[in-house]
């Protein structure tokens, strides 16, 4: 009995940790593998809004690139900045070490991000920067507080202000407003605002966490297919399995 509550707990917890936002809402988002158009839209913000700091030391960039659609030399010639060929794995040049004096933790890798924290936390995490003038980059984060990566897509979406308590956080709730297509009724609002509108920038992070949860799992379709098939090789199965059990039980009853 007792080991069976140790496997039931074993179970659960990496269940309650992955679903864990520190108790804030996270807004959810359902990643599309098959839209190869949103895909390379998120490729390109990838490339040009991330890899600055952060690698996916485990994604090469013509995989990437036939995976969602993408003819490897406009890839090549649009997304690829270092001398890196394009059969090589998406690196970046910063060194970890500098990294960490810069920025207090080195930028982690991104490929498997979507695994370790999930879509939902990142769409989330990325939308809610927010002005903190106490911070070193001027910003924090309401999804992970303290965070010491600066708001690098505020050329975008602009400068939010944070109007509730770590305990109101955890019940804010948001819609946009039709007229003026600005945040109404969350705890972040937009008091600066950038290049997008809030609908374009929800678009812009969704393709970006659409390309980042490709890189998490590439072969997500392939899967499914298989599955598929499996399932309809099983059924086929099950009939001559059952055939045969009857023809085995026959002389037994
Ligand atoms: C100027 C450097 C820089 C750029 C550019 C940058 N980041 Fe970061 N990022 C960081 C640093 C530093 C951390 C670590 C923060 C910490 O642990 O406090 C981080 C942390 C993160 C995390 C959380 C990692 C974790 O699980 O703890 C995610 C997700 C992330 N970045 C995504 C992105 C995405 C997506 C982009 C592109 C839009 C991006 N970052 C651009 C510096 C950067």
């Amino acid at each position: 009995m007792k080991k069976f509550f140790i496997a039931i707990i074993m179970v659960l917890v990496p269940m309650v940790a992955s679903a864990s936002s520190g108790g804030v809402h996270l807004d959810s988002m359902d990643a599309d593998p098959t839209n190869h158009a949103s895909l390379q839209r998120g490729m390109k913000t990838f490339v040009n809004h991330c890899m600055g700091c952060h690698s996916a030391n485990y994604q090469r960039f013509d995989r990437a690139a036939n995976d969602i659609g993408m003819p490897v030399e406009l890839m090549a010639e649009n997304l690829i900045f270092g001398d890196q060929k394009s059969g090589e794995q998406m690196t970046i040049a910063m060194p970890q070490v500098d990294a960490a004096k810069w920025f207090g933790t080195a930028p982690p890798d991104l490929t498997l991000e979507t695994r370790l924290r999930g879509e939902d936390w990142i769409y989330t995490y990325l939308r809610s920067f927010y002005k903190d003038p106490a911070r070193p980059w001027g910003v924090n984060n309401t999804v992970f507080p303290d965070v010491g990566m600066p708001n690098v897509l505020e050329g975008l979406q602009g400068v939010q202000m944070n109007h509730c308590s770590p305990e109101e956080l955890a019940h804010q709730k948001s819609e946009i407003d039709p007229l003026t297509g600005l945040q109404i009724g969350g705890c972040l609002t937009i008091s600066e605002k950038g290049s997008q509108s809030v609908e374009e920038f929800d678009k812009t992070v969704y393709d970006l966490v659409n390309f980042m949860s490709y890189m998490g799992n590439p072969v997500k379709l392939e899967s499914q297919a298989i599955g598929f098939k499996v399932l309809i090789f099983l059924a086929i199965f099950f009939v001559f399995a059952f055939l045969l059990k009857k023809e085995y039980w026959k002389d037994v009853h």
